[in-house]
């Protein structure tokens, strides 16, 4: 590639991508309005354009809202207050060592998570109490749990993770908020009990998503991203 060539002139599109992509932001606090179905089903319709291992699209997506999301609630709080301390039983195994960077990073955007919200490094209660919201949802009036079919293996896991991302994208640009949340993978066997799923259904993550309290001081920071040299080789 020629590196004197300047970058070509962002189009429209290019801007309008880059600040969705730019404002969205995991929010770990939400007001408890509830977002009208036809606001629910316009990211759900953009979302449903995600690219697939040979368009098989495995996600299903269940969404509890008011009666349905207080029951699913109490029933997180109830299993992770039960499981506190118990290796993760999640469908997808969670990573089993950060290394050099990764965990460089885990580090710092868990600082940055306690700082906001004034959690003293070592108060290993106030970090429990924070662990905790992510089970209350983060009082988000919405969750969505993302599953994939088991026999389809980790390209269905990514190919709902893509599906996530776009999710969380397509909701920034309707200025809905929103939260990825592997947590909520640790009960997946309740979850897939609570909802009646199918055996064969593999929870990859769950997603609150509302309106977000943009005062709470837990949703002031933002994280980082490394630049193209730590991640891009150029082999020509
Ligand atoms: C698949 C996935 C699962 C995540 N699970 C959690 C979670 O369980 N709890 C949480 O607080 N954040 C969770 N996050 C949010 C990440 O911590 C967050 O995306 C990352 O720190 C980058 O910050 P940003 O989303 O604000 O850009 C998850 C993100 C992804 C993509």
């Amino acid at each position: 590639m020629d590196q004197q060539t300047p970058p070509p002139a962002p189009t429209a599109d290019t801007l309008a991508f880059d600040r969705l992509m730019t404002a969205r932001h995991s929010c770990r606090a939400f007001r408890p309005d509830p977002l009208p179905r036809a606001t629910i089903e316009a990211i759900l319709t953009i979302a449903q354009k995600t690219a697939s291992w040979n368009n098989t699209q495995p996600w299903q997506v269940t969404i509890a809202s008011g009666a349905a999301r207080d029951a699913f609630r109490d029933l997180m709080v109830s299993q992770a207050i039960g499981s506190a301390g118990a290796k993760p039983d999640a469908d997808f195994p969670f990573p089993r060592e950060y290394r050099g960077v990764a965990l460089d990073r885990r580090r710092a955007c868990g600082f940055q998570l306690y700082d906001a919200v004034g959690v003293a490094r070592g108060d290993k209660v106030a970090y429990a109490r924070q662990a905790l919201r992510n089970f209350q949802l983060f009082d988000a009036p919405h969750v969505a749990i993302i599953t994939t079919e088991e026999p389809l293996g980790v390209y269905g896991a990514v190919d709902c993770g893509a599906y996530v991302s776009n999710f969380m994208t397509a909701a920034t640009s309707l200025g809905v908020a929103t939260i990825a949340q592997a947590a909520l993978a640790v009960h997946s066997k309740a979850i897939r009990t609570h909802f009646g799923m199918g055996e064969d259904r593999r929870v990859v993550c769950g997603i609150s998503f509302g309106l977000a309290d943009v005062a709470h001081p837990v949703n002031a920071y933002r994280t980082a991203r490394a630049g193209l040299d730590e991640v891009v080789t150029w082999v020509e």
